[in-house]
Formats: C-alpha cells, sequence, structure tokens
C-alpha cells in the first residue's frame, strides 16, 4: 500500500526526478533483444526526458550502439529536470557550450560515428549536438521533429505527464518502451489500447521491485515512510510497469492453468481467500456484472469458458492467443456498453449507497446478506 500511495504524491506533485537503473534496462531490453536480436538493427532510438549524466538509457544504448546495429542515437534533455543542472563533459568540452543557454535550454546529444577514431562507436563517442531552441519539453515542435525522425522512444517519461506522453507516441504512430506506473492501466486514454493489444506490458522488474536513483538535493519528503531508503539514495516502487508495443517471446507463453475443482481442492491460498471473503468455497460471482470472480491470476480455472474478473497484475502474465480482454470495471461509461453488466434496480442502489457512501454502481461488488462489497478493481477477461 504504502508503495502506490508514494506514487499517488509523486504524481501530485510532480516529483518527476527519479531515475532508471542500467540493470533494469539492460533486464528489460533483453527480453527483446533475446528473441529478436535485430530488433534494434538499422534503427534511430529517441531518448527523450535524458541527459547522459544521468540517463542510463543514453549510457545503455551507446554501450550496445554496435552490438544493436542502431542507426543513430537521439537524447534530449530537459532544462527543468534535475539532471539537467550538472554540466556534462560532452557538453562542457564542446565549442557549442555556453553558460547561459546550459540553464535554460535542453540539450541535444546524438551519437551515429566512431567521433574518436577508436575503432568502436561507444559512450566516449556521444556528441553534444547543441542546444535545443526551447527547454526539450517533449511536446515542443522541434522535439516532435525528433520524434518524427526517430523509428522506437525509449525513456523513464515524467509519470505527471504519462498520458500525454503516451499520447504524443501513438499519434506519431513509432515503437516504443516506456516505463509507468501500474494504475495507468485503467486510464481511459490507455485501457483500450491494452485491450486491442496495440501495447501491452513489457517484461515485468525483477520479483515486481523496481528500484531508482535519486539526484542529489531532491525532496523526497513527498514518498510514504520506507520509500526512500538514504543509505542508498534510492526509491523503491513495487507498481511501475515497463508498457510497449515491441513484441517479446514470453508475452506468447501459456499460463498453464488447472481446473476449477482443483483448484477448489489443492489451492490453498484461494480456499483461505474464499472461505475468508465469503464463507464458502466456490469462485463467487459479482452482482453487477456476468462474471466469476478470480483473486489470483494462477486460479483461473482451465476449464471455464465465461467471462472472469482478475486482478490488474493479470496483465503481467497475458498471452493474447490464450485470452481476450473483454473489459474492466469501474468506468460507467464502458460499464453501460457491456452485454454483461446488469445495473441494480434504483432502490438496491440507493440502499448500497446509503450504507457505504464510496460504493458505486460500475464497481464490480457482491452482495451478501443484502449487503454489498465491492471487489478490488478488476479485468474482466475470456478464454480465447
Ligand atoms: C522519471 S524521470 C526519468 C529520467 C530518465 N529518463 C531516466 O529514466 O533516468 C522523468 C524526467 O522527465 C523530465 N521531464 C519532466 N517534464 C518533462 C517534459 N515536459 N518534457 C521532457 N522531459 C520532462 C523530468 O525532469 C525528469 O528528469
Amino acid at each position: 500500500m504504502a508503495d502506490n500511495t508514494s506514487l499517488g504524491a509523486a504524481k501530485s506533485a510532480k516529483n518527476d526526478e527519479f531515475y532508471t537503473q542500467y540493470s533494469d534496462i539492460e533486464a528489460e531490453m533483453n527480453a527483446y533483444v533475446g528473441d529478436n536480436p535485430d530488433v534494434f538493427r538499422g534503427k534511430t532510438i529517441l531518448l527523450p526526458c535524458d541527459d547522459p549524466e544521468w540517463s542510463n538509457f543514453t549510457k545503455y544504448f551507446a554501450t550496445n550502439f554496435e552490438r544493436f546495429g542502431l542507426k543513430k542515437l537521439i537524447s534530449t534533455s530537459y532544462a527543468k529536470g534535475a539532471g539537467n543542472k550538472q554540466l556534462t563533459l560532452f557538453e562542457e568540452e564542446s565549442p557549442l557550450y555556453d553558460a547561459k543557454k546550459h540553464k535554460t535550454k535542453g540539450k541535444l546529444f546524438t551519437l551515429t560515428r566512431d567521433k574518436d577514431k577508436s575503432g568502436n562507436i561507444d559512450t566516449d563517442d556521444i556528441e553534444f549536438t547543441g542546444y535545443l531552441k526551447g527547454d526539450g519539453d517533449f511536446r515542443s515542435k522541434e522535439v516532435c521533429k525528433l520524434r518524427d525522425e526517430a523509428d522506437i522512444i525509449i525513456t523513464n517519461p515524467p509519470f505527471s505527464l504519462f498520458r500525454e506522453f503516451l499520447a504524443w507516441i501513438m499519434e506519431a504512430k513509432k515503437q516504443f518502451v516506456i516505463i509507468g506506473n501500474q494504475n495507468a492501466i485503467t486510464y481511459k486514454e490507455v485501457f483500450p489500447l491494452l485491450q486491442s493489444n496495440e501495447i501491452w506490458l513489457g517484461a515485468p522488474f525483477p520479483s515486481g521491485n523496481a528500484y531508482f536513483n535519486v539526484p542529489e538535493g531532491a525532496d523526497v519528503s513527498v514518498y510514504a515512510k520506507g520509500v526512500y531508503d538514504p543509505a542508498t539514495k534510492q526509491l523503491h516502487f513495487r507498481n511501475c510497469r515497463w508498457f510497449t508495443n515491441l513484441d517479446y517471446g514470453a508475452r506468447h507463453e501459456l499460463l498453464m492453468l488447472d481446473t476449477m475443482e482443483h483448484n477448489l481442492k489443492f489451492n490453498k491460498k484461494l480456499k483461505k481467500k474464499l472461505e475468508y471473503d465469503f464463507g464458502s468455497n466456490v469462485y463467487p460471482s459479482y452482482d453487477n456484472y456476468d462474471a466469476m470472480e478470480v483473486p489470483f491470476t494462477e486460479c483461473i480455472p482451465s476449464d471455464y469458458e465465461g467471462i472472469i474478473g482478475v486482478p490488474v497484475t493479470f496483465l503481467d502474465k497475458y498471452n493474447p492467443e490464450q485470452f481476450e480482454i473483454v473489459g474492466r470495471d469501474g468506468d460507467l461509461d464502458l460499464s453501460i456498453q457491456y452485454d454483461f453488466f446488469t445495473p441494480p434496480s434504483d432502490e438496491d442502489a440507493s440502499k448500497y449507497k446509503k450504507a457505504n457512501k464510496t460504493w458505486r454502481i460500475q464497481n464490480a461488488y457482491f452482495v451478501k446478506d443484502g449487503k454489498a462489497k465491492t471487489s478490488y478493481k478488476r479485468l474482466f477477461i475470456k478464454r480465447r
């Protein structure tokens, strides 16, 4: 819980200054390159919201420039970002260096050639190509132009602007790999793209744990207790995900499932949960959706053909050849379009609302002893 709260706080305080670890970038890119060694071959990659001083994205792709057969690497920094306050050697040693512009303008770095004639194209060959006209905002005309030139956009963007950032990529029809908050899955602008398999989740962070570096002087008081570790100067989030439209093998692996009877007989975690929540040993159904509740992804029965409600973390295991996403709860505009949504009578609705002000008609709920109990957020899926 604390972790979710902390990301929420990061969003509202617009504290976007946390930096991705090299090892996390490497692990994620391995998922794509492992399946298709040529995935980046001949491509121009844009790393916006970045800066070589801080960005492990720039370091990672510069180091692997030749191995991946990249055509061009473009990295832009944002003047208002913490990273921009640092002066990089690439900038300082350049004849283009301007102390005044350093503070107010975004910067452009490129990598295309063996500039230092060392025999390899690597980090030493990154070129400070000059200052941008503006502050490096990804929405500016000049960064849009760089986006249009690129084939693939890869970054950890400002979480507070995630919706806009994804729309900015999609409108240009680019390939991408970006980090976001797990809550983005249910955003109005994001869910339809996941549902239509235009985008999906990337390989998960190791054991679901994402650690980010925080620059010196950043205000860490906005994060919940325990999220910032002063010893490592890192934040620990459990609800970060990679979002992408690059394919990788693991998303086509079949989720191995057992029958309903076996789950109810042998799965201790499920039995305990059903007993605790419902006092029974059956998969319950929602009152407002014609769907069966499955509280844990691994307990999806292999022999059930109807619609089921699963936690949003199901998406980490989602194989589009095995399941179809038919909807989600929590959005009345969507629910009223589903033929498996049946709102309660006005009388029941006012009774439930009276008993619990936070009760909502569109949130999946169960009825027990005349009382409505709202479920956790659910995605609705169906076997293919
Ligand atoms: C979560 S940090 C990640 C930094 C870097 N991409 C990384 O992963 O190490 C997001 C960065 O986006 C920058 N940023 C915020 N608003 C921006 C905007 N409108 N345009 C471009 N960058 C922005 C922030 O200053 C911050 O450095």
